[in-house]
């Protein structure tokens, strides 16, 4: 097993086209539409690729995203598209410990949501979930993923408390990613 991170600028056809079903099939139709190769270099999206010898197991995203609390913002990597291609194999876990140890080499917080029945998944891959704050996050004036636990690794250890300081919005530059 081995991981690799990609961006929307050196990611592959085949592999692009493989994540863009995973998702369709996994997530539905009504998501944000398919990931394209964009053609000029960036970083603002990058792909956590695990394989095992040729073949893609996992992978997820990561999404720079710009949130603002009572006029301070924090860039942090928004975590999604979570995908085990084979499931139950250990490619799950792994994906997630390789998305950490990269949060830990760059010192940058991970965010994302999840549903209530991955909790432990998530917790057991070194991630603290919560529902505290789930209400605060808002896209523009909407809530931003309303029923789900909010997940996040933070390498610098104050964002949580960063977040208990205030009971004020926290607004995303992005919609749910
Ligand atoms: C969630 C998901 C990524 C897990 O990947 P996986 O490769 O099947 O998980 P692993 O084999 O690495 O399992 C790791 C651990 O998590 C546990 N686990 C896996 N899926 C779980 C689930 N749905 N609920 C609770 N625990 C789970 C396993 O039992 C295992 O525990 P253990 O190490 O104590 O034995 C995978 O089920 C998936 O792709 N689900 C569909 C997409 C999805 O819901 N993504 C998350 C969006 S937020």
């Amino acid at each position: 097993m081995k991981h690799s991170i990609v961006t929307s600028h050196t990611i592959s056809h085949e592999v692009i086209a493989t994540i863009n079903t995973q998702r369709r099939e996994v997530f539905g139709d009504d998501f944000s539409g398919d990931f394209e190769i964009d053609p000029t270099p960036t970083n603002n999206r990058l792909f956590m690729l695990v394989e095992d010898g040729h073949d893609l197991k996992a992978f997820g995203t990561l999404q720079s995203v710009q949130l603002t609390i009572s006029d301070v913002s924090y860039v942090v990597r928004g975590i999604g598209n979570i995908v085990a291609i084979e499931r139950g194999g250990g490619f799950g876990r792994y994906l997630m410990e390789s998305i950490r140890t990269y949060l830990q080499d760059t010192e940058q917080i991970g965010l994302g949501f999840c549903a209530p029945h991955l909790v432990d998944f998530y917790n057991g891959c070194g991630y603290t979930v919560t529902t505290d704050y789930t209400s605060r996050f808002r896209f523009q004036d909407d809530t931003l993923n309303p029923t789900s636990y909010v997940l996040w690794f933070d390498p610098i250890g104050d964002f949580d408390h960063q977040l208990r300081q205030s009971q004020d919005f926290i607004y995303s530059n992005q919609p749910f990613w």
